[in-house]
C-alpha cells in the first residue's frame, strides 16, 4: 500500500534527493502528503522545482502532522535540529527518517534513543555512501575474510576547494549548528569504516586547526554578493538555478544567506582534523579530513592477519577521469588481486538512487545490511562529537563515556 510521507525541511537535499525522486520515481509506492520549513518562500520554490504544487505546504509542524496523519516524516533540516523534529515525529506516532548525522552532540543523541525506545517507532539514518556500488563492493569483499582479521585501516579524506569551502560559506561553519566537519561530514566516512569491518569505537584522540579559511587568511568582506575584494572563491549564486531559486530568492522568509564570505570572522569549525582510534576488537584507525585539498576524494588500506587492501575513489581532480575504481589486495604470498569495479551513474556514486530503492521498496532483501538504524546513526556521531571533545580538552576520550548506545 502507499504510504504517506512529510517532508521536514524545505533544504536543497530535500528538493533533489527526495521530493523529486518521489514524485517521478516512486509515485507507485509513496505519496508527500506535506512539506514544512520555517521559511514558506523556500517551501514554494521546493515544491516548483519537484512539481509537486499540489502539496500543502506548513510552517507549523504540528498542523501538518495533525492535518496529513503521515506514516513517516523524513527530517533534512539544518543539523542541529534533526534531533527535535525526529523526536516530535516519534511521539506523534510517525516513523523517522533521517538525513546524516543523525544530531551533533550526545545530548540530543540520547534524546533520540530514549524517544525511540519509548515509543517503538521506526528510525532511519540515510547513509547513502553504503549504497555507492563500489563502496558496497569493498564491504563485501572484506566479509569474505581474504584480508584476515583486521588490524588497522588507514582513512584519508579530502575535500576540495569548491566543496570543502562551500562549508565556510553557511550554516555548517558554526559547530552549534553542524557539529564541525567531524560530525556534519566525517559521519558517513566513520559509518563506511565501522560498516566496512563490522567493529565497535572505543577510544580516540583527535587533533584539529582552521589556518586555510576563516578570519586570519586574507582582507575580506560578509558575502560574495556584495564584496569588492579580489578573491579566486567568489561564487555568484544569481548564475545558478538552483541557489538562485532555493537561496537568493528565499532570502526574505529567513535571512539565510547562502555565501557569506569563507574568510569572515565568527567562524569555528576546522579545515584540517586528524582522529587516532581504538575499536573494541583492538583495530587502529588512523583517520584524516582535510577541506582544502586541490581534489576530492579518499584513499584508505585496510590491513588484516592475511593480507592488505587499498582503496581510492576520486570525485574530482585528474584520477577522476578514470571509467573505474580498482581494490587492490595484497596477500602475503607476494601475489595481488586487483578488483575493478566500473563506475556508476548517479549522485554519491550511484548510492543515492540505491538508497531511495531501499527505502521506498517494501521487503527487499538487505543481506549486507545497509539500511542503518540509530545504534549506527550514534556510533559513526560519537566518534566526530568525542573527537571534537579530544580537540577542546586536548586528551583521550572513552566513546561510550560520553553516551552508553548499548544500553538501548
Ligand atoms: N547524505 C548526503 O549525502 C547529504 C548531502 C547534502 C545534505 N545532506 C543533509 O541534508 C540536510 C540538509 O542539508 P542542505 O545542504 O540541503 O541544507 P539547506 O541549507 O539547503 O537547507 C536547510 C533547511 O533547514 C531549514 N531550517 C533551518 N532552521 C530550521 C528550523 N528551526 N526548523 C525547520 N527548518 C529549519 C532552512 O530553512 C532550510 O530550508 C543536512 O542535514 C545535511 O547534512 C546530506
Amino acid at each position: 500500500m502507499k504510504k504517506k510521507y512529510v517532508l521536514v525541511g524545505a533544504s536543497g537535499r530535500a528538493a533533489y534527493m527526495f521530493a523529486k525522486p518521489m514524485k517521478d520515481d516512486f509515485q507507485n509506492e509513496c505519496e508527500i502528503v506535506g512539506i514544512f520549513d520555517i521559511n514558506p518562500l523556500r517551501i514554494e520554490a521546493v515544491k516548483t522545482m519537484a512539481g509537486i504544487e499540489d502539496v500543502p505546504g506548513y510552517t507549523d509542524f504540528d498542523k501538518m502532522i495533525k492535518e496529513t496523519k503521515p506514516d513517516c516524516g523524513i527530517v533534512t533540516v539544518k543539523d542541529c535540529y534533526h534531533h527535535e523534529y525526529i523526536v516530535r515525529l516519534l511521539n506523534s506516532g510517525v516513523d523517522a527518517i533521517t538525513e546524516k548525522p543523525m544530531t551533533i552532540d550526545e545530548v540530543k543523541a540520547k534524546e533520540i534513543l530514549d524517544a525511540q525506545k519509548a515509543t517503538g517507532k521506526k528510525v532511519v539514518v540515510t547513509f547513502n555512501y553504503r549504497f555507492a556500488p563500489y563502496v558496497t563492493k569493498v564491504k563485501e569483499v572484506i566479509a569474505t575474510g581474504v584480508i584476515g582479521e583486521i588490524l588497522n585501516v588507514d582513512f584519508e579524506y579530502m575535500l576540495d576547494t569548491w566543496h570543502g569551502a562551500d562549508y565556510f560559506r553557511r550554516w555548517h561553519a558554526n559547530k552549534a549548528n553542524s557539529g564541525g566537519l567531524l560530525v556534519h561530514k566525517s559521519t558517513h566516512h566513520f559509518d563506511l569504516v565501522n560498516w566496512w569491518i563490522n567493529d565497535t569505537p572505543e577510544e580516540l584522540f583527535a587533533l584539529g586547526s582552521r589556518r586555510f579559511y576563516g578570519d586570519n587568511r586574507q582582507k575580506h568582506g560578509e558575502r560574495c554578493m556584495t564584496c569588492k575584494e579580489e578573491c579566486t572563491f567568489r561564487i555568484d549564486m544569481t548564475k545558478d538555478d538552483f541557489m538562485n531559486k532555493l537561496y537568493a530568492n528565499c532570502e526574505e522568509g529567513d535571512g539565510y544567506i547562502r555565501d557569506t564570505c569563507l574568510f569572515r570572522d565568527g567562524i569555528d569549525i576546522e579545515d584540517t582534523m586528524s582522529v587516532n582510534l581504538k575499536y573494541e576488537s583492538g583495530a587502529f584507525l588512523s583517520y584524516s579530513l582535510i577541506a582544502h585539498s586541490p581534489y576530492e576524494g579518499y584513499k584508505a588500506s585496510i590491513n588484516g592477519t592475511k593480507g592488505r587492501m587499498e582503496v581510492a575513489e576520486y570525485h574530482s581532480g585528474i584520477e577522476a577521469k578514470n571509467p573505474s575504481y580498482y581494490i587492490n589486495i595484497y596477500h602475503r604470498d607476494g601475489t595481488v588481486s586487483n578488483i575493478n569495479v566500473p563506475k556508476s551513474e548517479g549522485n554519491h556514486g550511484g548510492g543515492d538512487q540505491r538508497l531511495l530503492k531501499m527505502l521506498f521498496t517494501d521487503n527487499l532483501p538487505d543481506p549486507l545490511g545497509h539500511m542503518a538504524n540509530t545504534i549506527d546513526g550514534a556510533k559513526s556521531i560519537m566518534i566526530g562529537i568525542c573527537a571534537n571533545k579530544s580537540i577542546a580538552e586536548k586528551k583521550n576520550i572513552v566513546l561510550k563515556d560520553v553516551l552508553d548506545w548499548s544500553k538501548y
